[in-house]
């Protein structure tokens, strides 16, 4: 089977890897792709928002199975046109993405489905939202814009002033656009992130692996949010019995109750949770693979990927035995360009790629970069997520930091604590590689 991936950042050469080992599958194309994809598999020129392009490759390709990596083109319906047009695609519809398109219909659904969240109010008038901020004793309040935003449109406030300002840079000077026209004010939570990514065709749910993110910009969780700059797989705070808590308050309900409304979720239902002392509480949902959670979460996936989406993307989840994982945990660091989260420039060439490359257990996936005249320059914010698997995080952490060592280019920067916040959970000392 060939397969199509549609995205050009570290979640899709992670997905172009993983998928190229896949036995069923005999071709792996990604549009438009990055220096890293065009390694594992093949580049085709055609971006992610022209779909009436893509469709018109993969029917000309044959391709059996189409991925939607990024959220936008599946806001967009990209999967209802592929559906449309009589192809097997992966990634929800438009009407079930909306549970990461709108953070008010979000907790909608949540409300209606009695999922454990934050508790939250819906404003679409500055200033009624601005007197509910006034009137309430707590400041500690989240003000997150309704619509995407690349995760930027979340504003954690410990004081008034700051949820006001959020208001003001989201509804009056209106910086997100049309996405910060609504807004949602929640309570602050505290406790402990984790992501939660399961497969589901709008029936059947099959969790993966546990994963955690590092939002936040510098080491010890300092500086602004970016996409992630960092991740590893297991979180070993997500204990056995948390997992089953999850699984049956959140996501159960979650894919429960879309089928309910009419809008059926098939894809990666990713449930971003706090581990708070009253239990998991959903933070936020996502409708595709974390980037870079599934960096490290895909480092560990063992088995024939293609075949696990394309059962999902049929409806035939059910069919599928259970995932089969590397033991061994996973650190990913991304290497990102200097500015990053902010303005950066681009072109830099970057060396010591191949070194990296024959570090074992470890793999280099392409994020920000491009192909200039055979070299391989930053092209993004995030340029790469380097992964490694070792007997133990502390081993994984090292390796993935060698093989940072052998990369260079000019004002690369990466965290330097990536999987430490997991250290107090930790219990397992060692895991041997699978034979
Ligand atoms: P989101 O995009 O909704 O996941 O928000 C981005 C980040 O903001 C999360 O990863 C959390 O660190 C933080 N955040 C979001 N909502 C809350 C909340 N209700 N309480 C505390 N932190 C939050
Ligand atoms: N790493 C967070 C996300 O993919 O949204």
């Amino acid at each position: 089977m060939k397969v199509l991936v549609i995205g050009n950042g570290g979640r899709e050469h992670a997905l172009v890897w993983k998928l190229s080992q896949s036995a069923s599958v005999t071709e792996v194309f990604c549009a438009p792709g990055n220096a890293g994809t065009a390694l594992d598999g093949t580049n085709v020129d055609i971006q992610v928002s022209q779909t009436d392009l893509l469709i018109k490759f993969a029917k000309e390709q044959g391709v059996g199975l189409t991925v939607v990596g990024p959220e936008v083109p599946l806001v967009d319906g990209a999967v209802d046109q592929f559906e449309a047009a009589g192809l097997c695609v992966f990634g929800p519809s438009r009407l079930a993405a909306e549970l990461e398109g709108s953070k008010a219909f979000a907790k909608e659904i949540m409300r209606m489905a009695a999922i454990p969240t934050a508790e939250a109010q819906i404003f679409t008038d500055p200033m009624a939202a601005e007197s509910y901020i006034w009137d309430r004793e707590e400041a500690r309040l989240v003000v997150k814009a309704d619509g995407l935003a690349s995760g930027k449109g979340v504003f954690v406030c410990s004081t008034r002033d700051e949820a006001l300002d959020a208001i003001n840079v989201l509804m009056r000077k209106q910086e997100f656009g049309e996405a910060g026209r609504k807004v949602v004010i929640e309570e602050r939570l505290d406790g402990e992130e984790a992501s939660i990514l399961a497969l589901t065709d709008g029936q059947s749910i099959l969790p993966l692996e546990t994963a955690q993110d590092h939002k936040r910009a510098f080491d010890d969780d300092q500086g602004p949010n970016t996409g992630g700059m960092g991740s590893y797989s297991p979180a070993p705070l997500i204990t056995p019995e948390i997992m089953d808590q999850i699984i049956g308050q959140i996501l159960v309900p979650t894919v429960h109750m879309m089928r309910k409304r009419g809008r059926p979720f098939k894809g990666i239902l990713y449930a971003g949770v706090m581990i708070t002392h009253q239990g998991p509480k959903v933070l936020e949902f996502n409708v595709r693979f974390g980037d870079p959670e599934v960096q490290s979460l895909l480092m560990r996936f063992r088995g024939d990927l293609a075949r696990v989406l394309k059962a999902a993307a049929e409806g035939k989840l059910a069919s599928v035995p259970q995932l089969d994982w590397d033991p061994r945990p996973s650190v990913c660091v991304v290497m990102a360009s200097e500015g990053y989260p902010g303005a950066y420039d681009k072109g830099f060439p970057i060396r010591g790629l191949e070194a990296a490359a024959e570090l074992p257990d470890t793999k280099v996936f392409h994020a920000g970069t491009e192909l200039r005249n055979g070299q391989v320059v930053a092209n993004g914010g995030r340029v790469l997520g380097v992964t490694a698997l070792g007997t133990n995080l502390d081993e994984a952490k090292l390796r993935a930091y060698q093989a940072v060592k052998c990369i260079r280019w000019d004002g690369a920067w990466c965290r330097h604590d990536i999987s430490d916040k997991s250290r107090r959970f930790v219990t397992q000392d060692r895991v041997e590689p699978p034979k």
